[in-house]
């Protein structure tokens, strides 16, 4: 706790030097963004630092900032039982909700966090209580994966870590054991997580030795694709917190395992140049000039490069990876999805991404609900409670569970 306390002023006294910074004025309650993103950006420029100086790698100095804050133990309350428990080798936290118990099946949702699949954790705060809620607002039972994270593991691993304990959580026993409805089950995450969420649903849809299917999906501000980081949304929040352009290149970097001097020409767009015939068929299928509604594309242009800079595909292969991006799956495998919730803010990098895939799902003849916060920034769901609450967290999160409640 004191050592909680101690890095907290450090942290404070830090990031009084980077906390003004010009925001749009339409995001939800700048001035507290303002102070949430001066305290991340203070524990990055540690991370360089400790990282320069060889002391530790970069993603774990952020991850040991958000998480000595935040780490629960599987706390049981009165209407909702919490464990941590093993599904074939993945540890994940059940949420069991108690209230009203009935011999009725229950509803369930397979949830998994964000951040960049190399920070946060199932049992962290902000997670455990949207879990613990979603378990009680829904009377419902949520699990919430811990998969592992960079620099440990990199793709597949994390990608892996997610199918495997859904497929155990769907075999017929396992849900039995739980009084889950086989026919009620639903996957969802936020950000990376949101990522893993639509890259397992797509794979589960192929694999024919699951014999039931998931009923929906719902993906939270996620991450579809790495080809392009020059979309709109790209572009036009380049500069607002909490996830900016070079961060989200270097996640892509780490979870890929690519070279970290990569994220320059990630940032121009040199790694899917046209000239790059191997891109060809995954760059049509997030071509932003014909994907999105002409609000979100106002004047912007596509950066489109020539030639650019080849090695980073015969580095990195899985830049083209439909596991690792889902946005570039066949429209074939897209029909095959379940009724899809997609959430998007208009104050992130990632927006378009998912907009992308709310119009090529419809056009794939899937049921989609695309719910769009204008003053929505990216992360905003988890930064509902004390010490980081914004009223469009609450909103997200409110209408968020609503939706899955109505659905699942
Ligand atoms: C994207 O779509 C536009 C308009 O439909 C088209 O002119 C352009 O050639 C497409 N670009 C790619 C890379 O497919
Ligand atoms: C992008 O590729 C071009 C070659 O097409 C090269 O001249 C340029 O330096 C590259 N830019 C970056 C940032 O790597």
């Amino acid at each position: 706790m004191k050592l909680a306390v101690g890095l907290c002023l450090l942290l404070t006294l830090l990031s009084a030097y980077y906390i003004y910074i010009p925001l749009p004025s339409t995001v939800s309650e700048p001035w507290k963004l303002m102070l949430l993103d001066a305290t991340f950006r203070g524990v990055q420029h540690l991370g360089h630092l400790a990282h320069h100086l060889g002391l530790s790698h970069y993603i774990t100095v952020l991850n040991f900032a958000v998480m000595s804050f935040e780490i629960l133990a599987p706390l049981s309350s009165e209407n909702v039982r919490v464990s941590d428990v093993m599904f074939d080798k993945v540890l994940v936290r059940v949420f069991e909700a108690t209230k009203l118990p009935s011999k009725d099946l229950k509803r369930s949702v397979i949830y998994i966090h964000g951040g960049g699949w190399a920070l946060g954790s199932a049992r962290m705060r902000s997670y455990d209580h949207l879990c613990r809620k979603m378990a009680e607002d829904m009377n419902a039972v949520i699990v919430s994966v811990e998969y592992r994270l960079a620099p440990d593991v990199h793709f597949p691993e994390q990608y892996t870590d997610v199918y495997v304990a859904t497929k155990y959580f769907l075999h017929p026993n396992v849900l039995v054991r739980y009084s889950v409805d086989p026919d009620r089950v639903a996957i969802s995450g936020d950000s990376a997580g949101g990522n893993l969420a639509a890259a397992v649903c797509q794979q589960l849809a192929l694999d024919h030795s699951v014999s039931n299917k998931l009923k929906l999906q719902a993906l939270i501000y996620p991450v579809l694709q790495a080809l392009d980081f020059n979309t709109p949304s790209y572009q036009q929040n380049r500069d607002v917190p909490i996830l900016y352009r070079p961060l989200m290149a270097r996640f892509w970097l780490e979870y890929l395992n690519g070279d970290i001097g990569f994220i320059q020409p990630l940032l121009v767009n040199n790694h899917s140049a046209l000239e790059l015939s191997q891109a060809t068929m995954s760059r049509a299928k997030l071509n932003w000039t014909s994907l999105l509604p002409s609000n979100f594309k106002k004047n912007y242009k596509p950066v489109v490069q020539t030639i650019g800079t080849p090695r980073v595909l015969e580095e990195v292969p899985a830049f083209l990876d439909v596991r690792a991006a889902p946005l570039l799956a066949d429209k074939g495998v897209l029909q095959l999805l379940p009724k899809t919730y997609i959430m998007t803010c208009e104050h992130d990098v990632l927006r378009d991404d998912g907009t992308m895939y709310v119009k090529r799902l419809e056009e794939a003849g899937v049921q989609v609900t695309h719910d769009h916060y204008d003053d929505g920034f990216h992360g905003c769901m988890i930064f509902g409670i004390w010490p980081t609450y914004f009223s469009v967290g609450v909103r997200t999160m409110t209408n968020y569970i609503k939706w899955l409640d109505q659905n699942l």
